[in-house]
């Protein structure tokens, strides 16, 4: 992973912010940098009301005084900036590393323009490298493991500092090896029918676009 990849990407995708708009904050450390970013822009006068995708993101923007809307009173989101574990030629992604692929996943549902930025190392040819990581609910956390094994997944429960990792909504994840991925979508619709899984990190159709720093250069991938 490389900072500065990840903070040329995100300088190029706040670019598309324009006045008056409704932003979706991204989680995570790519996301950061367009987070501190939008936060300069505020500073300078630009006036846009932003929903944050975690707890973490909705600290950051509060600390930099970024005006925050409750997605309960909005209608659309127009521009969402948010990161990406890997991203393939279609623009299919694994999201979820940090934990804020529930949020992450509704925010991006309801935003017009779904910017992804990303560090050279997230692209690659087919998905599955990183595991796909899936919330579910505590109460069914070894029944979906059970049915995720059916589909040749061999899932692992996260954990954090010794302790079961819980996210923002108080759930547990699992952590899903699938090897790699030949049809990420209709995967996603095999999880999207697990009964106990609330939702998981293939976001399939979702990004209108990928830019991707290496090296020096931007790269925009566009649906
Ligand atoms: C957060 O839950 C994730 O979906 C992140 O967007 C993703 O893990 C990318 O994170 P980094 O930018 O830290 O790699």
């Amino acid at each position: 992973m490389n900072e500065q990849e990840k903070k040329n990407a995100a300088l190029k995708a706040v670019t598309y912010i324009k006045e008056g708009q409704i932003i979706g904050l991204g989680t995570g450390s790519t996301a950061y940098f367009a987070i501190q970013s939008v936060g300069e822009m505020v500073k300078e006068g630009l006036t846009i009301k932003a929903i944050p995708t975690s707890e973490e993101t909705k600290k950051m923007a509060a600390a930099l005084a970024i005006p925050l809307a409750d997605i309960n009173e909005v209608t659309a989101i127009d521009i969402t900036i948010d990161g990406a574990d890997e991203f393939d030629s279609k623009l299919q992604l694994i999201k979820g590393g940090g934990g804020a692929l529930l949020r992450e996943k509704i925010v991006a549902s309801i935003t017009q323009q779904q910017i992804i930025i990303a560090d050279s190392s997230k692209q690659v040819e087919k998905l599955g490298a990183f595991k796909v990581p899936v919330e579910v609910i505590p109460f069914a956390s070894n029944a979906v493991a059970r049915k995720l094994s059916a589909l040749n997944g061999r899932a692992v429960l996260r954990n954090r500092n010794g302790q079961v990792y819980l996210t923002d909504q108080h759930n547990y994840i699992l952590d899903v090896d699938f090897g790699l991925i030949d049809d990420p979508a209709a995967l996603a619709k095999e999880l999207d029918h697990i009964t106990g899984v609330v939702e998981h990190g293939l976001f399939i159709d979702l990004a209108s676009m990928v830019i991707c720093g290496k090296g020096n250069v931007v790269t925009i991938y566009q649906r």
